[in-house]
């Protein structure tokens, strides 16, 4: 009998459902894009329901095609979540409906509450809890944005005060949705990877942290359980999936890393999607970077197994600087025009573009930087700003590789990509060509959501063990080559950072 295995897989602008078989191709799929809200100046919000039904008429789809192939729902022996990760949903007990949109990650809101929380500690630094949780005082993580909540949002407090309060990341709303919610015993749950993106967890015993959610001042009680990343959490209440274990759960950068096959120590992926997210496996040692990466748990598959740790060099801004240039620019009709357009030309004409829409993540961690456009002449158009800001992506990844290079002592000798912006071929041999290694794309892109089920797929014993997964498919890959020289590189990339330092202190 045939058995396959689902992946939700939710990201910042699209939710899909992918049904794989076991040796992980992709049999049904299905995606829809949901709306953001920008109602201030560097805010970004998600309505909650609207994430949830984006997902379950996901799932309603691919169902359909995959029954329409012949399949039964009956061989879906379990399903994974995968999920953008950080944004933070605050929602009622007793009614379970939202209390306010979610706010997500690449929310600026925050800056100012980021600042008066690194002033409450006494050393004043923004990397005061860095050793509890992993990661520095920033906009980017949950913690800020429920204290931002809790500040700003009465109905919130409101509920924390009144024990009514469940807060958690996009994982946990769909896991308490789809398993019954209110009104049928939906579960609250987390899965330690999204768990340690919240800033609230100890990174060394996989608890909440008592400290932590007393400095955020968000109770525990509002908290979801943390739970491995392979396990049966519960089962779908309703719907063409009823009955089905939820088995797997890891953030999208973490799932793609279990997708990408990266179980060694000193093993690194790169995925580009709305933002862009290089992960390299540290193995069971938590390390601490020197060079401003996170550090960060990778998976935990299953609740007896050890955690792997990472090193995680995340930049805000990738394909979403693409959709920029489509919906806020007109510059290109669809995202794919951008390869066409930047090959056009054979250099960007001394254009750079700094992308710091939301402020300058790793490895800079500047939230009061600005995007600026800069080296434009009257020679310059269309296809060198195409082209500027497909190596805006590629620059700041050099960045974090250089980081990671440093911290981990060894240099990588070839980068695993994955990701919607991947398609591009030119973006991936600019990226070769910057980064001076060899690129590696797989056949299957869709790591993420591969990810999450063999997350679930070993929860429910479809694969044995990690072994039995790296068997499970087919490496096909294309090879980016580098194919400019050293001098080359290090002059555009030595310009790039004079770019860099005009973006900063203009917010
Ligand atoms: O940390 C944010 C990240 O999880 C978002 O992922 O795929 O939506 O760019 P993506």
């Amino acid at each position: 009998m045939p058995s396959f295995i689902g992946a939700i897989d939710q990201g910042t602008t699209s939710s899909r459902f992918l049904i794989f078989d076991k040796s992980g191709v992709v049999i049904a799929s299905h995606q829809l894009e949901f709306p953001q809200y920008f109602p201030n100046v560097g805010w970004v919000e998600q309505n909650p329901n609207e994430i949830l039904q984006s997902v379950t008429h996901a799932v309603e789809k691919t169902v359909a095609k995959f029954e329409a192939k012949g399949h039964s729902v009956a061989d879906i022996k379990a399903i994974g979540i995968t999920n953008q990760r950080e944004t933070a949903v605050a929602w009622d007990r007793k009614t379970g409906q939202p209390l306010c949109n979610a706010i997500v990650w690449n929310d600026t809101r925050t800056k100012d509450v980021v600042h008066a929380l690194a002033d409450s500690h006494p050393s004043k630094d923004v990397n005061c809890i860095r050793d509890i949780c992993g990661l520095p005082l920033t906009t980017y993580f949950t913690g800020v944005k429920l204290r931002w909540m809790l500040e700003n949002v009465p109905a919130v407090k409101e509920a924390q005060d009144e024990g009514r309060l469940m807060v958690g990341t996009v994982d946990s709303w769909l896991i308490y949705n789809l398993t019954g919610g209110a009104t049928n015993g939906g579960i609250h749950v987390t899965d330690v990877t999204n768990a340690s993106r919240t800033m609230l967890m100890n990174i060394r015993d996989l608890k909440w942290s008592d400290e932590l959610c007393s400095f955020f001042q968000v109770s525990r009680e509002a908290l979801p359980k943390i739970a491995s990343s392979s396990e049966v959490y519960g089962h779908v209440a309703d719907g063409p999936l009823k009955g089905v274990p939820i088995a797997g759960c890891l953030g999208d950068q973490q799932a793609a890393t279990v997708g990408q096959k990266c179980f060694s120590p000193g093993e690194a992926k790169n995925t580009y999607g709305t933002g862009c997210f290089m992960i390299f496996n540290t193995g069971h040692e938590l390390t601490f970077s020197d060079n401003g990466l996170l550090s960060t748990v990778a998976y935990q598959l299953g609740p007896d197994t050890k955690p792997v740790y990472a090193l995680e060099g995340s930049i805000a801004v990738a394909g979403s600087a693409i959709k920029w240039l489509r919906d806020n620019m007109g510059l290109i009709q669809e995202a794919a025009d951008i390869g066409r357009y930047a090959s056009e030309v054979s250099n960007t004409g001394g254009v750079y573009f700094v992308t710091a829409f939301s402020g300058l993540f790793a490895p800079y961690w500047r939230d009061d930087a600005r995007g600026c456009l800069i080296g434009l002449t009257q020679y310059a158009n269309r296809n060198h700003i195409c082209r500027a800001t497909l190596e805006a992506i590629c620059f700041q990844t050099r960045a974090i590789l250089d980081a990671m290079n440093a911290d981990s002592k060894q240099s990588l000798s070839v980068l695993k990509v994955d990701g919607g912006v991947t398609n591009s071929d030119v973006c991936m041999q600019l990226q070769a060509d910057i980064l001076g290694i060899e690129v590696v794309r797989p056949a299957n892109i869709e790591t993420t959501a591969l990810g999450a089920a063999f997350a679930a797929g070993l929860a429910v014993k479809e694969w044995d063990s990690i072994d039995d997964i790296i068997g499970s498919q087919g490496d096909e890959n294309v090879v980016f080559k580098p194919s400019v020289d050293a001098n080359d590189r290090d002059g555009r990339y030595a310009k790039w950072n004079e770019a860099i330092k005009r973006s900063y202190g203009w917010a």
